[in-house]
């Protein structure tokens, strides 16, 4: 298609409520022209995790306000815009609820097309409104929910080569903070402690490291931080810095070894691509330890490493702005309003569902 667009996108999936604008134009460039996104981290951290019917009233309250905020910003009315997207999952359906019922509310009243977007398709498609990247492209998708290689080879056309068997990189770090006493979300808590660490005190296990699928496991990883805190009780602040730089090791060790097979596999199948490129996204992307890794193992490899702003690496309404404007353009047809959102939607329709895989299966 080769005018403007102008897509408003709402994000309901999980614990973030966000509203955005997105333009894209004629050559297939994008500019954010409104973004809001409203954390619920407050409403939650008492419970050291997301609670969902917290979480759907939280999207219940802020939504509309958001979604007009969202318009202001960008200078444009509802009549500007050409179509909706909505996330429509996977995720907590509370919230999945709120967000596609309110965009179809908005669809059906304005007379404009709707798109019920994939959630993970908005993070796997930021990477050509932030960088312009071509397909096909490998991403690297490490949230609360979701630990993910999945091969990116064109609007609606994706294939997931690897996915965590058990709990997601970011439930990892989640469940490592709460058993050291670290506060909500563990992530960033975890990491602060590992500054000061020893990652040398540790052995901890990487498992599935030399495993010819590309799939990744953390539980192991989880249980032996446990143990390793039970046999020090109490625990000292230089035994739990030691412990998180450890476990930051053997995650970093993990992924060299994931990542870098899918890397490998990539350039066989794909040895006509000049520029081969790694997305990493998701809110364990703010790792800084994580980043120097996969930005090593780029530079090893020839593979130019690509790593959103962490706005909009973590969940946000652009990339599904985002994902309905490139859906619009290449002219996939718009949903139905008899459309209803789907806790559990992957991707790769073609994936086999791994047991265990994403139990909370809730966050992407
Ligand atoms: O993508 P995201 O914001 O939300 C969803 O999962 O939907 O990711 C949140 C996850 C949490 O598990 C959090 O602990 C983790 O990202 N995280 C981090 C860091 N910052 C956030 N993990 C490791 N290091 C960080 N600096
Ligand atoms: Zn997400």
């Amino acid at each position: 298609m080769s005018t403007p667009l102008r897509i408003l996108g709402i994000e309901t999936s999980c614990d973030e409520t966000a509203a955005s604008v997105v333009l894209r134009d004629e050559k297939g460039s994008g500019r954010i022209l409104g973004d809001v996104v409203l954390s619920q981290l407050e409403e939650h951290s008492a419970y050291g995790g997301v609670v969902p019917e917290i979480a759907a009233r939280a999207h219940v309250e802020a939504l509309d306000t958001l979604i007009e905020e969202a318009l202001l910003r960008a200078g444009v009315s509802l009549k500007d815009i050409d179509a909706i997207a909505a996330t429509s999952g996977p995720g907590l359906i509370g919230g999945l609820i709120v967000g596609l019922m309110t965009g179809k509310a908005i669809a059906r009243a304005m007379g404009k097309p709707l798109y019920a977007v994939n959630h993970l398709e908005g993070h796997a498609l930021t990477a050509r409104l932030t960088d312009g990247l071509s397909f096909p492209y490998l991403m690297l998708l490490v949230s609360g929910g979701h630990t993910q290689l999945i091969l990116v080879k064109g609007v609606g056309d994706y294939e997931r080569w690897g996915t965590t068997i058990d709990d997601a990189l970011g439930e990892a770090f989640d469940k490592t903070a709460k058993l050291l006493g670290l506060p909500y979300p563990g992530g960033p808590a975890v990491e602060r402690a590992a500054g000061a660490g020893d990652p040398e005190r540790f052995d901890f296990p990487r498992p599935l490291v030399g495993d010819a699928r590309l799939d990744f496991s953390f539980s192991g990883l989880k249980t032996a931080v446990r143990q390793a805190a039970q046999s020090l009780e109490p625990v000292t602040d230089k035994d739990i810095a030691d412990i998180c730089a450890s476990f930051q090791r053997a995650i970093s060790r993990t992924l060299k070894d994931r990542v870098g097979r899918g890397l490998k596999r990539f350039k066989e199948e794909y040895a006509s691509v000049a520029q081969p490129a790694l997305v990493v996204a998701g809110g364990v992307a703010a790792n800084q330890t994580l980043r120097a890794t996969l930005q090593a193992l780029c530079d090893a490899q020839g593979f130019r490493s690509v790593a959103p702003p962490l706005p909009l690496c973590t969940d946000n309404a652009a990339m599904i702005a985002w994902a309905g404007a490139e859906r619009l353009a290449a002219g996939l047809p718009a949903d139905g309003l008899e459309v209803a959102p789907r806790s559990r939607w992957p991707l790769d329709g073609g994936a086999q569902a791994l047991i265990g895989s994403g139990k909370r299966g809730a966050k992407a």
